[in-house]
Parts: structure tokens; sequence; C-alpha cells
């Protein structure tokens, strides 16, 4: 009898050690009996000192005359994307025909998912912060460098568009994303939008995404792979606090819907000795970057609030 006890311990052991192994976001441990692995304790790359996402102190941003307009490709193509829940997020699986180039980047990049970070409080939802202010959503659209298979692993085969999001007026293009958020509350379920929209629908005008900060970083997921060339765009999208408030209210991180998913944000890592770069500013301000330095950083901060 003990020596079958003993037995099922063991075959119990198995399963607990690969939940604990799991990682989860902070608002999970509790709820889960700390089973599952938070921030401080991610595993692969995740301690690491070339972490994302950061602070963006704005006032310590360096001009780079390189960081020209992207070019979009794709962008415009209207489609009825899938959408699923993958247990940590919301992700719209965009397909093959996606791409960018330009914006600084060394060559052209193919669209993969975009997904989003998000919280109920209207100041706690993203990851990036511009100047320790946190904002209501961060959506990332994750690109990967074209390439062949047998080359090495370089500090920029990812690039990430990162765009932050405020509460303000009802924004009738995310309105077929957030609709199919109902469809899908729990893991590993996924829907197809029941309308088509272009990712430039998710955007902010175009006009203003020549505004944006560069810098090196890592995934913000385990196994955080310090392998992404961030872009984080100045221009906040806008979203109606309701339309924020139904990612936390429609999707949950477990199959028995008790969890709400929500802050699925990462702490902000230490940005270390790198340096942010920002996009050359409009027009003929650029012929003179260092006398025009101060007044570019008041048009930035002004820019932003
Ligand atoms: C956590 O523990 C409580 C009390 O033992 C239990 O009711 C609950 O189901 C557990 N939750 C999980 C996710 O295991
Ligand atoms: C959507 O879910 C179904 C059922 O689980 C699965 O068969 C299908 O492969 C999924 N589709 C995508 C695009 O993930
Ligand atoms: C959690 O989800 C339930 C069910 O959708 C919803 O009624 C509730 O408002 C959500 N809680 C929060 C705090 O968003
Ligand atoms: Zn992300």
């Amino acid at each position: 009898m003990r020596l079958l006890l003993a037995l099922l311990v063991l075959a119990a052991a198995p399963p607990r050690a690969r939940a604990a192994s799991h990682w989860c976001y902070q608002i999970q441990l509790k709820p889960s009996n700390y089973t599952c692995l938070g921030p401080g304790e991610w595993e692969g790359s995740c301690q690491s000192n070339r972490q994302s996402p950061v602070n963006i102190v704005t006032a310590k941003t360096q001009l780079d005359p390189n960081l020209g307009r992207f070019s979009f490709s794709g962008y415009d193509r209207k489609h009825q994307w899938v959408v699923e829940n993958n247990g940590h997020t919301v992700m719209v699986l965009l397909g093959d025909e996606v791409s960018i180039a330009g914006g600084g980047l060394s060559t052209r990049y193919r669209a993969k998912q975009l997904h989003l970070h998000w919280s109920r409080a209207m100041d706690q939802g993203s990851e990036h912060t511009f100047n320790g202010e946190r904002f209501a959503m961060e959506m990332h659209i994750v690109h990967e460098k074209e390439k062949a298979p047998s080359s090495n692993v370089n500090e920029d085969d990812i690039a990430v568009l990162a765009f932050m999001v405020e509460a303000g007026s009802n924004n009738v293009n995310f309105q077929p994303l957030v609709e199919a958020l109902s469809d899908i509350p729990r893991p590993n379920m996924n829907t197809t939008m029941k309308s088509s929209i272009s990712l430039f629908h998710l955007l902010p005008e175009e006009e203003s995404l020549r505004h944006y900060f560069r810098y090196l970083g890592s995934l913000t997921t385990p196994t955080c792979d310090e392998k992404v060339v961030w872009t984080v765009f100045q221009e906040p999208i806008q979203l109606h606090r309701d339309q924020i408030l139904a990612f936390s209210q429609k999707l949950f991180y477990d199959h028995e819907q008790s969890m709400n998913m929500t802050d699925n944000v990462r702490p902000v890592q230490s940005l270390g000795q790198r340096q942010v770069f920002r996009s050359r500013a409009p027009g003929p301000l650029l012929s003179q970057p260092t006398l025009l330095a101060p007044a570019l950083a008041c048009l930035t901060v002004g820019f932003l609030r």
C-alpha cells in the first residue's frame, strides 16, 4: 500500500512540474496558487540586460536622420482576419502578404501577427512608457526578417511596430476586432472577423507615422529573445473606453473562465547602456539638428502632451 502511494506521488509529479514551469503575468500568480512562473522567474533570456519594454525618456532620445518613413506593403489589404485567444493575449494572424521596409530597417520584414497588451485601468495597460507615463493599451505588429534559413541569429531578426492606445472617441475601424472577442473567451479558441479591415484601419493617421522611437531589445514574453528592433510610434491610437474594457471583459486566461485576461503587461526593464533614437522631425527643421535640438525636444514633449 505504501509503495502504491509512493508510486502515485511519483506519477503525479511530472504534470505538476510542467505546470510550474509555465509562464504567467504577475496578476495570474495568486489565483493560480503560484503554480506558474511570474515575470521575475521567466526563463530563457528574460533575466538578461537588453530587454523590453523600457521607459522612453523623450529628452534623452537622440535624433537619427536615417530614421525615415516606412514603406508599408499590404497594409491596405482588406481581409477577414483570423483572431485567436492564445492564453496570454488576443492575436490576429496576418498571413504572408503584409510587409514593411524603410524606417531605418536594414531590409524588408514580413508581418506575422499582431496582438495587444491592456489593463482595466486607462493608465496601466501599455508595456512601453513615455516619460514614465503608461497608456491604456499597446498594440504590437510583429514582423520577421526575410533571410536565408541558414543565416545566424541577429539582434534585428524581428521588427515590432508598437502603438500606444488611449481612451478617446469611439473607433469604428476597431469594431470587427472588438466584436470578435466574444467568440474566443477561452485559450486556444479562434474565430474570423465578421467584416474585413485593413491594417491601416487600425493605425493612427499615416502622416503621423514618421514620428517614432527606435531601440534594440527583446520579445516581451518568454523566452525574451534579444533579437528585436523596436519601433514605438509617438501618436496613440484612440479607442473608446468601452472598447478598451471589452478586452478585459470578454477574454480569459483560463479554460474555466475564472481569470479575466487583463494586465498582460511585462514590467519595464532597465535600459542600461542602450540609446533610444528618434526619427527625423518634419521639414526644414532638419537642416540644423544641433542648433534646433532644444526646439525639437519641446516639439516632441508637446506632441506627447
Ligand atoms: C487554488 O487553491 C484553491 C484552494 O485550495 C482551489 O479552490 C483553487 O481551485 C486553486 N486554483 C487553481 C487554479 O488551482
Ligand atoms: C482554429 O481552431 C480550430 C479548432 O480548434 C483549428 O482546427 C484550426 O486550426 C484553428 N485555426 C487557426 C488558424 O489557428
Ligand atoms: C470579468 O468578466 C466578466 C464576464 O465577462 C465581466 O462581467 C466582468 O466585468 C469582468 N471583470 C472585469 C473587472 O473586467
Ligand atoms: Zn507584445
